[in-house]
Parts: structure tokens; C-alpha cells; sequence
């Protein structure tokens, strides 16, 4: 998402209306993968620091809430290039850890490649992984992070139970994610590059916040960065919907972004202490 969207998104459309966002080659979870495989493989040997595949104003405000520090050990669940990543080790060492976590093993290549150049091995670690089967202990990290992931995920709820699992009591999740802002047309919602380009499996503010809260987080607080991420996600929409044929599709496209289309937001929830 934000101003690395378009890269995100497959070479050829396939936006097929007869279909979900699982046909054609296989599972949606196997589409992303190798969309944002291909993606990551594109960056190996390219610049030591890369632009984020997420909105910019959300990155900074969610670094602003987890106030990374040494001895902090935190875990970042689709962590793409790895640059959230080594930017929290810049500050969480000797002492602490931060840690990535992608399915993608050409993210993880990446990210290893990029930590041994700036030297940051030492406090890092990337593991190849699936964000619904978190590879760690119970009560292990301080703080949990995820940045334009969960709305790339259909298990959303096992997800964020995930994420509340390896927290220790008292942690925080912190989140940035794609919202809906108006009901989803199904033509949107089933179009795969649009799955791909974190729009169609966006879901709206308070369906975000009650699987936060089901997970077993509380005091959960949302900043909304709709005004920066509507304009890139609703051109997307709309880039999309003139390639459409059916002229009553294209208008239901139309009225959508013009209720709202898709927005964004950062999340915050604490772990309830025991
Ligand atoms: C939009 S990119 C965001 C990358 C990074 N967080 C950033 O902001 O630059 C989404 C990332 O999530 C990863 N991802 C998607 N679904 C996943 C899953 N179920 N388990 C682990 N990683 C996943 C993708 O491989 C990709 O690297």
C-alpha cells in the first residue's frame, strides 16, 4: 500500500467477476505469496535502505507508540523488506531483539541481506512464517506489531489471536491497516490484484476492533489516516474499474469510492495483565 501500491500489484489483471479472489492458480494466501515474493526479489542487491510497501504516516506514528528502547523485544508479523525491522534494532540493542516475520522466503532474503550490510545482524532475526502460526512461545515480546498485513489475511480473528498469544500481559499490539469505509461491493472484494493491493480484503473500522477486543486486547485506541490512504486506494479502485466492462459494475465501483471507498487506520490494543 501508500506509494510503493502499484508495485504491489500483479503484472497481468486478473479481474474476474465469475470468480472469488481463490480462483484461477491457486489459494489467495498462495497468490499474495507470490505476488509479494516476486516483489521483494525485485529489491535483493538494490538500495541498503528500502521504501516501505505501507502508508509513510501511519509508519511514523505507529514507531511514535511503540517507543522502541534497549532491552524492548519486539515482532514484526509481515515484515516485507525488513525495514520496520531494523529500524526498532537501531534502537532495542545490544540488549533487545527485533524480530520479522514474512511467509514470503524471498522477504526473509532479503531482510537478512539488508541487516548484514547495516551491520544489525546481532539484534535481528527473520524467520520464515505464517502470521496464523505464530513460531513462538507464549508471553514472549513486548510489543507486536503489523504493518498493511492483516488485510491481506482471510483468517483475520486467528490472526490477531496470534498476535495476543506471544505478547506478554501488558504488551501492546499496534497495528496499521486498509478500512473499508462503506459496504464492499463483491465485484471489489473478489478481484484479486485488488486482494493483492490491500483493498479487497479490507474490513471496516469496528469489525477490526471487535476481533481486537475477541482476541483479548483491551483499551484499544484508533488514529485515522484516511485522508492519505483514501486518495491511493481509491485510484487504485478506480484504475481498476475502467477496465470493467459492465457498465452496471463500473457504476457500483463509482459509488463506492464515492461513499468512501477504502480508508485507513492505525490500531492500538494492551494485553490485560494477569
Ligand atoms: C503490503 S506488504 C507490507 C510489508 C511491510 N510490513 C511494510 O509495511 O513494508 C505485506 C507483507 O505481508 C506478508 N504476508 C501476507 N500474508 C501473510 C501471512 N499469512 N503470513 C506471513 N506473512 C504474510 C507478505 O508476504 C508481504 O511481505
Amino acid at each position: 500500500m501508500g506509494e510503493e501500491l502499484n508495485d504491489c500489484e500483479p503484472e497481468s489483471s486478473q479481474s474476474c467477476s465469475s470468480c472469488g479472489p481463490s480462483c484461477g492458480s491457486g489459494s489467495i494466501e498462495e497468490v499474495v505469496k507470490e505476488r509479494y515474493g516476486r516483489l521483494w526479489e525485485s529489491q535483493r542487491g538494490g538500495s541498503v535502505r528500502s521504501k516501505k510497501a505501507s502508508l509513510s504516516s501511519a509508519h511514523d506514528a505507529l514507531l511514535k507508540e511503540l517507543n522502541p528502547r534497549t532491552g524492548m523485544k519486539v515482532l514484526d508479523i509481515g515484515s516485507g523488506s525488513g525495514e520496520t525491522v531494523l529500524r526498532i534494532a537501531e534502537k532495542v540493542g545490544p540488549t533487545g531483539k527485533a524480530v520479522g516475520i514474512d511467509f514470503s522466503p524471498q522477504a526473509i532474503a532479503l531482510a537478512k541481506e539488508k541487516a548484514k550490510r547495516r551491520k544489525l545482524e546481532k539484534v535481528t532475526e527473520f524467520r520464515q512464517g505464517n502470521a496464523k502460526e505464530l513460531p513462538f512461545s507464549d508471553n514472549t515480546f513486548d510489543a507486536v506489531i503489523s504493518e498493511c498485513v492483516v488485510c491481506l489475511i482471510s483468517d483475520k480473528q486467528r490472526t490477531l489471536n496470534e498476535k495476543v498469544r506471544v505478547l506478554k500481559p501488558g504488551g501492546h499490539v499496534i497495528m496499521h491497516d486498509a478500512v473499508s469505509l462503506a459496504p464492499m461491493p463483491k465485484i471489489v472484494r473478489e478481484d484479486q490484484r485488488l486482494y493483492c493491493a490491500c483493498i479487497g480484503g479490507a474490513v471496516n473500522r469496528d469489525e477490526y476492533v471487535r476481533m481486537m477486543k475477541e482476541a483479548g486486547l483491551k483499551d484499544v485506541k484508533i488514529v485515522d489516516f484516511s485522508k492519505e490512504g483514501r486518495k491511493m486506494m481509491n485510484t487504485s479502485i478506480l484504475a481498476q474499474a475502467i477496465e470493467l466492462r459492465r457498465e452496471e459494475e463500473f457504476a457500483e465501483i463509482v459509488n463506492f469510492v464515492r461513499n468512501g471507498g477504502v480508508g485507513y487506520a492505525l490500531f492500538i490494543g494492551t494485553k490485560e495483565q494477569v
